[in-house]
């Protein structure tokens, strides 16, 4: 890290951007004091902090990145570098030496090689739900945080359950096959309203909340099941076992993460306790059905219809052919089913979703760059302290990352006694620990020296100054 200098003010603009992520009844309750501090933050101008460390923000976005990201990261005055595509592996080590924050999606492998050759980076924003490409765990060690946008796509994963639950309803699929190739089929045999029958929803997080709401809109009774206990919305009900769910529901839709727990959570003994002539739909991930025995219960009328979305093992790109029972071995069973939906992981892709992603990662990074905050960070502390005020003079912002071992409050706490602590937070995650502190009554001059102690202290991963 070259020397610190103070910067003059007023060099960057750093705006407090309002685009707010999205938020659950968990999240809610969660994040309840974040949320405060929002609010606290529309209605106060907070001040803009600036980094102590000399030069402009430089940020390489790659991949094409949503235009709402470069714009929110550009209205902040940071240099924005943007390729439409990943790069070679050498070209983005040359491009990673010197920037402090990189936007990717799926194709860019930040790797300990890459990584290792990242001199000023703080912060790394995956566009994108996974972070597998990144290797969070040698990130958290140099005190690089990583964002990614696991929600903003919610809504779109809820739509499409919404039109699958009408679709197999109606045996849309099915009619709609049959005029491509001709034929005529005018049924009513088995075909419902959705009107008045029960919803069974399995996981009510982001996606499975959303679809409570829009499924009592269209005059649905909603049961969910969750492993903890959340307020219902609406009239919803929540249920105290999965049987109790299965038992009582014409439509069964799940929405929990892959887990040890969840992998196979609807298996045969689940279908046997299902309603006979049920459905059931799954765009949460592909390990959670039990597919073989999803086709046997197809097959025997258990189940009138299913939708998925998801599988176990999904072809990596693009191209006729790749849904093979090479990938897996029950491939050609599954598409010769009647009344089934079958989707190439689509919940989530719209261009709300995208540009939604975009919002959400760039004020992610925005927020971690000007003021701090981890929240969100998959592979860190997650710390947040509310904003300084416009007339809050001579403060200054500490972020002390450091190995999370015995005595380091002690020694930093010494090196900021001789100021204010206004505020403090600090929090560990595993190996690493991050410390935000607001301290005060702190001349231009001494910033300096403050750095350097604590940059001299034996347990500093990374530290920054703001003011
Ligand atoms: N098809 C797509 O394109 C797409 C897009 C986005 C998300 N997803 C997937 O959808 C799923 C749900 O996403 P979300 O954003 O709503 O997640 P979320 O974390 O907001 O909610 C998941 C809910 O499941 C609950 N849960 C966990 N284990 C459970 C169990 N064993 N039984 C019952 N409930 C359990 C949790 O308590 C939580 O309330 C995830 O697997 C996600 O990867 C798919």
């Amino acid at each position: 890290m070259s020397s610190p200098q103070p910067i003059s003010l007023n060099k960057l603009s750093l705006e407090t951007n309002d685009n707010a992520v999205s938020t659950s009844p968990t999240q809610n309750y969660l994040n309840l004091s974040h949320s405060n501090s929002n609010r606290r933050q529309s209605l106060k101008p907070v001040k803009p902090l600036k980094p102590f460390i000399k030069g402009d923000i430089k940020i390489l976005l790659l991949e094409n990145v949503n235009t709402t990201a470069i714009s929110i990261l550009e209205k902040q005055g940071y240099q924005v570098e943007f390729h439409k595509t990943s790069l070679p592996e050498d070209e983005l080590i040359e491009k990673i030496k010197d920037v402090h924050a990189i936007g990717i999606r799926s194709k860019t492998k930040l790797t300990e090689k890459v990584l290792s050759h990242a001199k000023n980076l703080v912060v790394v924003g995956c566009f994108c739900i996974g972070t597998n490409q990144v290797d969070l765990e040698y990130a958290a060690k140099q005190g690089i945080a990583v964002f990614n946008s696991p929600f903003s796509n919610s809504r779109s994963v809820a739509e499409l359950v919404i039109g699958e639950i009408i679709s197999l309803a109606r045996q849309l699929g099915d009619r709609s096959i049959e005029m491509h190739t001709g034929t005529w089929n005018k049924v009513s045999n088995k075909c419902w309203e959705i009107r008045g029958k029960t919803l069974g929803i399995i996981g009510y997080g982001h996606i499975g909340s959303q679809l409570s709401v829009m499924a009592e809109s269209l005059g649905m009774n909603v049961l969910y099941y969750d492993v903890i206990t959340i307020m219902a919305l609406g009239n919803s009900k929540q249920v105290s076992s999965l049987d109790e769910l299965l038992r009582n529901s014409d439509f069964v839709t799940c929405h929990v993460p892959a887990t040890a727990d969840t992998k196979n959570l609807i298996s045969t003994p689940q279908f046997s306790i299902m309603k006979d002539g049920s459905y059931l739909i799954n765009a949460s991930r592909g390990t959670v059905i039990d597919i073989p025995a999803l086709i046997k219960a197809m097959k025997s009328g258990k189940i009138a219809g299913a939708a998925l979305d998801v599988f176990p093992h999904e072809p990596p790109k693009n191209g006729a052919g790749l849904f093979s029972n090479e990938l897996n071995p029950w491939a050609s069973e599954l598409v010769s089913l009647r009344n089934i939906i079958l989707t190439p992981h689509i919940g989530g892709s719209t261009e709300e979703a995208q540009s939604a992603i975009g919002v959400e990662v760039a004020t992610a990074l925005t927020k971690y760059v000007n003021e701090g905050i981890s929240i969100g960070a998959v592979n860190f502390p997650e710390v947040s302290l509310r904003s300084l005020d416009l007339d809050q003079e001579n403060y200054v912002r500490v972020l002390y990352i450091h190995h999370n071992v015995p005595g380091v409050l002690k020694t930093v706490n010494h090196i900021l006694s001789n100021h204010n602590i206004e505020k403090q937070f600090s929090d560990s995650r595993g190996d690493i620990a991050y410390l935000m502190a607001d301290i005060s009554n702190v001349s231009t001059d001494s910033i300096e020296s403050l750095h350097k102690e604590l940059n001299d202290t034996p347990y500093k991963i990374l530290i920054r100054l703001l003011y």
